[in-house]
Parts: C-alpha cells; structure tokens; sequence
C-alpha cells in the first residue's frame, strides 16, 4: 500500500478497438506516463509506450481470455476465477488498471490475498474484459466486494448490476450474507443501490416464496440486514409499528416497479442464471 496523490497522470489508454480517458492517477512506470499515451494488451493488460511495442508483445501473447477457471457462461458472457496468488502479474495489471477510475490513494500490490472475478464478452474475435470485481479470500468482516469496476466503455449498460449479482450468488453458495467493502465511490453507491432495490422489490412483488421479514430477505438474498435496513428505509418501505419493522410496498413503489419490467420486457435485461453458475466455495 502506497500513498499517491490523485492527479490525473496520462492522457490516454489504449486497449483493443477503444481509447479510454483516465479518471484519476494510477501508477504506471513514468517513462509511460511520461508520453501520455498507454497501450494496454487486451487480454493479458501488459503495458507499453508505443503501439510498436504492443503490436510485437501481440504476436507473441498466448492469452486467450483471462487466466484461471471460467466457473459462468450465458450466451456471450463469461466470468473467470482467477487466484491473484497464481497470476499475479496479471492481477496486478489489472489492479493497476482499475485504479485509473478509482479515486481512493491505495493501491494493492499485495494481490495475493485475493480472488479475482472477471466478466468478459465474446464476439467474433474473442474473449473482451468488460469488468470485474475482487474479493478477500478470507475476509473476517464478511466483505464479498472488495472492488468493482465496470470498464468506461461498457458502463451504465447494466453490467455493473451483474458484476453485484454474480457477487451475491457467489455469497449464496457460501451460505453466507455479504456486503462490499466500504466505502463505496458514488458511483459504487449508485449501482448498489440500484441492485438492492431491484433485488428486494422483485423478491416481494414477484417472488413466489411468502417472504415477509427483514430477516428472510437478507438470508434469501445473501444480503446484510443492515443493507436490508437501509435500502427500505431509504426506499420509505419500512414502518414501525409497536417496536417492529414492518415492510410496505407504497404504490410509489409498485408503480417504479411496473415501469421498471415494462421496459425490461421491452429491452431485455441480463441477469445471472444461477443454474450456469459451475462454483463449489473454496475449502
Ligand atoms: N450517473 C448516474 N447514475 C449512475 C451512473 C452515472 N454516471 N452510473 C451508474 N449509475 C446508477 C444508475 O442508477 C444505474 O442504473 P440504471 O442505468 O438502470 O439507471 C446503476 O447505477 C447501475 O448501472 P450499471 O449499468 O449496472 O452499472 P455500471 O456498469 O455503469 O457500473 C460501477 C457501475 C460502479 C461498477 C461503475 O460506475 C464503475 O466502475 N465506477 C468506477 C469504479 C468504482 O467507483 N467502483 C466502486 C467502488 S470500489
Ligand atoms: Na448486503
């Protein structure tokens, strides 16, 4: 862990068909830096300062997708479980990578305390990064999130929503209730909060089981009940009626709710399919 300051230091990143801008500073060598411009290797995220020097590294690079296990496959989207102890080189450019668009001054080198998940999308030409997120391998306060990124290119398109869901399943599994690391960046906050609405609402309007504690809904959705707690309160869902909670669904509510799935039925929305999830915990 290191303590950097947080002005922007390049201009620009190049990675497959996209050039992306940065957001904030991320320690990459300063003779790349330096330049303005990074060139990034699609699939292994190796670094360099000239396309020159990308191009010869591609006709040599054997990655195909990222390393490790892919443990989920629907259609063209895949997750791969990668064990930062083994590819460190690979997390650590991805760490590196992903620190471009987060704002808080540290950043891991330490990567081996980690799993790493990672969501791609296929197209004719392969396997492309779209996000990720990484999580203790042992995290005494219960942590499933450690970080989360959707890559600039593919943001505010619902894969952010997936990369959070996928996070829950895999506490399912577990047996566990989990909740990201805080604290969360606004935006972090944002899609959080769009998940747990979504998530809690659907489970009361549409779910078959007869939930109807905070309690249920935290276990049936891997959730803490603080988050419950707090994304009922927020969403003015929660009542207290001689000293217990009680949940109501407002029509403000309801109403979001309905426009919600028109528009999904209308535009289809991706979702993980537990079913394809092939994931045993870790023992
Ligand atoms: N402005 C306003 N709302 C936003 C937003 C923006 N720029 N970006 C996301 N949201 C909100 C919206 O409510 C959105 O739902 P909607 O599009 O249905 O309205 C919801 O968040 C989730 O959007 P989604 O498309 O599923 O998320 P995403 O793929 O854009 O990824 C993050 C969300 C947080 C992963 C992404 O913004 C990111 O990588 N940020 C930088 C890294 C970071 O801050 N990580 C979290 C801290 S570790
Ligand atoms: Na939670």
């Amino acid at each position: 862990q290191t303590e950097i300051s947080r002005v922007r230091n390049f201009e620009k990143i190049h990675m497959g068909r996209d050039e992306i801008e940065p957001w904030y500073f991320s320690p990459y060598p300063e003779e790349l830096t330096e330049t303005g411009v990074i060139y990034l290797c699609e699939t292994c995220l190796s670094y360099f300062g000239s396309e020159f020097q990308l191009r010869r590294h591609r006709k040599k690079c054997q990655l195909l997708h990222p390393p490790g296990n892919e443990i989920y496959r629907d259609q063209d989207v895949s997750f791969f479980e990668i064990d930062g102890k083994r590819q460190r080189t690979y997390c650590r450019n991805l760490c590196l990578l992903s620190k471009v668009f987060l704002d808080h001054k540290t950043v891991y080198y330490d990567v081996d305390p980690f799993l790493f998940y990672c969501m791609t999308t296929t197209d004719q030409h392969g396997h492309h990064i779209v996000g990720y997120f990484s999580k203790e391998k042992e995290s005494a306060d219960g942590f499933n999130v450690a970080c989360i990124l959707t890559l600039p290119q593919y943001q505010r398109k619902g894969y952010g929503k997936l990369l959070i869901q996928f996070s829950y399943e895999l506490s399912k599994r577990e047996g566990r209730l989990g909740h990201p690391e805080k604290p969360l960046s606004d935006l972090g906050l944002l899609g959080y909060r769009g998940y747990w609405e979504e998530a809690i609402v659907d489970l009361l309007v549409d779910g078959d089981l007869k939930v109807s504690s905070v309690d249920e809904i935290a276990s049936t959705l891997a959730m803490t009940v603080n988050d419950v707690l707090h994304t009922l309160s927020y969403l003015n869902m929660l009542k207290i009626s001689k000293n217990n909670h009680v949940i109501v669904l407002t029509n403000a509510i309801l109403e979001r709710h309905s426009a919600r799935k028109a528009k999904e039925q209308l535009k289809g929305k991706r979702q993980i399919d537990p079913a394809r999830l092939q994931w045993k915990p870790p023992v």
